[in-house]
């Protein structure tokens, strides 16, 4: 067991949708603890640079436009294996593969818009964190 932070957000077809309580709900269901929260427009710097590895893949362009469409809920969560744990509640990238009961599987439909995103590792969080929070 190890004490995490990482970096979630709720991407803008989950708060267009009102999924931000349920969510919400969840992440402290499991015992994790919501440090920081804000919402807020993601600028396009800070998408280019959270999105940075997938840079010149078939759907950036996309991607990048998604996620500066409309308003995200930006969040830093803590607690034991805070990182694996939210990419469990999280469920698969694409929604059509998520199973029910994750957050992906019951909120989403499409691998664009699968209405969280989580950091994939401790030290994606910790970069991520400082593009968002600063
Ligand atoms: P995220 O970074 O958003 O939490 O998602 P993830 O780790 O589960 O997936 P990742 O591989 O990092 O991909 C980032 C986002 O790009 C979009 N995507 N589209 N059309 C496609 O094949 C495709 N693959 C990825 C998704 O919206 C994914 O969340
Ligand atoms: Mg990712």
């Amino acid at each position: 067991m190890a004490f995490e932070r990482t970096y979630n957000m709720i991407k803008p077809d989950g708060v267009a949708n009102k999924h931000i309580g349920e969510i919400i709900t969840r992440i402290e269901r499991v015992g994790l603890t919501i440090e920081k929260m804000e919402l807020c427009m993601v600028t396009p710097e800070q998408a280019a640079e959270n999105y940075k590895e997938h840079e010149g893949k078939s759907f950036y362009d996309g991607l990048i436009s998604y996620i500066t469409s409309g308003p995200v809920v930006k969040m830093v969560v803590s607690g034991e294996n805070a990182v694996k744990t939210m990419r469990k509640l999280m469920g698969a990238t694409n929604c059509a593969e998520a199973l029910p009961g994750t957050i992906r599987g019951d909120f989403g439909l499409t691998v664009d818009q699968n209405v969280i995103h989580g950091s994939d590792s401790v030290e994606s969080a910790e970069r991520e964190i400082g593009v968002f929070f600063g």
